[in-house]
């Protein structure tokens, strides 16, 4: 089990009705940017209660709206502007993981005197943020309790993360009732993304962290699990509740402590979504099979086999059988019980940028259970086409 450390200063409110809580934004200043995306908060009532909340509590309340999936660079520059003039004092995401990120970034950018962009390529210039807060809506990528913020710059084809302890939310207010309304579409999107976390973090090469082996396992199990249930009965306070709770711990930390990580699949799916703007946990669903696959070998097996007989239940059988049956299963959640798109044509994309996006990804797939080269990355392309 490899050293680690393990911080986290994101109080949660999980919950019904926990929005009450957002008077002790109070403590934070008097001056609030609200950043939300094209209006899902208003049509659920949130926007109306958050604000009257706001009030109530004392405080003055500017808005940046309008945050689209796959959140880009220059709204976030426009975020900025508007805190510099307005002495802003804290920044609240109202919405999932693009609002979140989009006020993450524009944190940050506040206090950097050079561009926002710069963040991206060098984390380390992060030497100071405002004060996060956030009303999660969607249950998917973590970044209510993570540190990670990912943008798409547009001209540069360029979608990629800053990374910094400061960009962990202060306060996270996790409401299941407010994620009933999330499409089919996201919801399966969603579940697919928070596995893909957890599989990141589960498939390293370290044997011993057997802790958080099980926290991943638990995740897993949980999304295999409710990721269903929430499809067919939106409004399952239990389905909704576990998920959300499951996104969160996919990706705080807890389930990578004391494993040697390299996420792989999420540098491929950046640059699907940087080209072709598609939804990030469909990318991911189509990816992942094919990479399980990929790495599937004699060295590998043993992680396979015990991802098959932990989390699947498979018995009987050698390691061998078990680790391809539990890759069968697992592109059968995504493709048949999630009813996610299982290619890449059926997105819209060709083989046109295969070779260029691998390239691109493979300096981000260097750690791990296997480290992937262009070639390896290029063959996954063609396994997804
Ligand atoms: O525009 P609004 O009105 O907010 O509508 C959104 C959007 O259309 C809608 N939605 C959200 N909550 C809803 C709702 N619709 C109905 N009812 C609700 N309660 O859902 C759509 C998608 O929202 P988005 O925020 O884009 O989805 P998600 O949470 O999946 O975020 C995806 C983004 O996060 C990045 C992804 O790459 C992508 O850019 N990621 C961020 C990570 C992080 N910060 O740690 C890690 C992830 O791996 C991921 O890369
Ligand atoms: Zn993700």
């Amino acid at each position: 089990m490899n050293n680690f450390t393990y911080y986290t200063p994101t109080k949660i409110y999980f919950g019904k009705g926990q929005i009450s809580h957002l008077d002790e934004l109070a403590e934070f200043g008097q001056r609030v940017l609200l950043v939300y995306g094209s209006g899902s908060i208003k049509r659920l009532g949130i926007y109306n209660e958050a604000i009257k909340l706001l009030n109530d509590a004392g405080l003055t309340v500017f808005e940046l709206s309008g945050v689209e999936a796959n959140p880009k660079v220059g709204l976030v520059r426009n975020g900025i502007s508007l805190c510099r003039e307005n002495n802003i004092d804290m920044v609240l995401a109202i919405g999932g993981g693009s609002v979140i990120d989009t006020a993450k970034s524009i944190a940050a950018g506040t206090c950097y005197e050079g561009d926002v962009w710069d963040l991206i390529e060098d984390s380390s210039k992060i030497k100071n943020a405002l004060p996060i807060l956030t009303v999660l809506t969607l249950s998917a990528t973590g970044s209510e309790m993570n540190k990670n913020a990912v943008l798409t710059n547009t001209d540069l084809h360029v979608k990629a993360s800053m990374s910094s302890d400061l960009l962990k939310p202060r306060i996270s207010i996790l409401d299941p009732t407010y994620t009933f309304s999330v499409s089919r579409i996201q919801t399966a999107a969603g579940t697919a993304d928070m596995i893909s976390h957890a599989f990141e973090n589960y498939f390293s090469p370290i044997r011993d962290s057997f802790l958080s082996i099980q926290f991943g396992e638990a995740v897993l199990r949980t999304c295999f699990k409710y990721g269903p249930i929430a499809l067919n009965e939106p409004d399952n306070y239990e389905a909704r509740a576990n998920l959300m709770w499951a996104s969160t711990n996919a990706i705080n930390g807890i389930t990578k402590s004391g494993a040697e990580v390299g996420w792989c699949c999420h540098p491929i799916e950046h640059e699907l979504s940087a080209w072709y703007d598609i939804t990030h946990g469909i990318g991911l669903a189509i990816i992942t099979p094919r990479w399980m696959k990929h790495i599937l070998n004699e060295k590998t097996v043993w992680k396979f086999a015990e991802y098959g007989r932990n989390v699947w239940g498979i018995t009987g059988g050698n390691d061998m059988t078990v680790a391809e049956e539990s890759i069968s299963k697992t592109a059968s959640f995504f493709f048949d019980e999630l009813g996610l798109p299982s290619t890449l044509s059926a997105v819209g994309i060709n083989d046109e940028r295969f070779e260029l996006m691998a390239e691109s990804a493979a300096p981000s797939c260097q750690k791990g259970l296997v480290p992937l080269s262009k070639e390896d990355i290029l063959e996954i392309f063609r396994a997804s086409a």
